[in-house]
């Protein structure tokens, strides 16, 4: 059977986009990655796809305008471009690796049910940037990461799936963000799975169902699992 399409969005490092590297050379995987697209031209995530002979494509945000300002113009015209770019690569699914960049409601309600991201918290706690300085600051003894379809609303869109992370006493950020990241690793990978199989889908109502309690807890990625 065809496997699903995905397309992975990058602005960095790329960590999370090796964990599905990794997770499709499984003949088994559900899904290809048939495409990594990157608004940075410096990405290091970029290399790692080409390592993987996976194309790439270069959409660089400055080329259509940068400032917040420009929010309208140069936005959109970034957008056309990234649509293009999947339409020709016939892509399902995106999931967006630490993709430094707001999208519209237009380009995100075009693909309700489409688009995957996993943020480093425990959402919808800790939306947005600085997360693991935030949670430390807070006293939160449990932090974790967050698969979530993505809509207007930035962090806010339906879970797909949770890992927990303990916060030990005198973390820095850098310490909690990698044992946070070794979650992201495992549960990014297992939550795309679920979608690219049908095992999971977003409901008409903006839940995430799951084809039965297997599945579901394939969505959890605590410790010991
Ligand atoms: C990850 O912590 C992810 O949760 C957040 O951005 C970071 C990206 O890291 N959205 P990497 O580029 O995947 O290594």
């Amino acid at each position: 059977m065809a496997k699903t399409r995905i397309a992975v969005l990058i602005s960095g490092r790329g960590s999370n986009l090796q964990s599905l590297i990794d997770a499709a050379a499984d003949d088994d995987y559900p899904a290809e990655i048939a495409l990594v697209l990157s608004n940075r031209p410096t990405a290091k995530g970029l290399d790692r796809a080409t390592a993987a002979r996976i194309p790439t494509k270069i959409i660089d945000h400055k080329a259509y305008g940068d400032k917040a300002q420009n929010y309208e113009d140069g936005r959109t015209d970034f957008e056309a471009a990234i649509s293009d770019a999947l339409d020709d690569a016939d892509i399902d699914y995106v999931c967006l690796a630490g993709f430094m960049r707001m999208l519209t409601g237009e380009f995100v309600n075009q693909r309700r049910g489409r688009i995957l991201n996993i943020h480093p918290s425990l959402l919808p706690a800790f939306k947005g940037l600085n997360v693991h300085e935030r949670m430390i600051n807070s006293g939160v003894k449990i932090a974790g990461c967050t698969v979530h379809f993505v809509t207007p609303e930035m962090d806010a869109g339906p879970i797909v799936g949770q890992a927990a992370v303990p916060v030990a006493p005198g973390d820095t950020p850098q310490l909690l963000a990698e044992r946070i990241l070794e979650q992201e690793h495992k549960l990014y990978p297992r939550c795309v799975a679920l979608l690219a199989s049908g095992k999971a889908r977003l409901s008409a109502g903006g839940l995430v169902l799951f084809d039965d309690d297997e599945c579901s807890a394939d969505a959890l990625a605590n410790p010991g699992r």
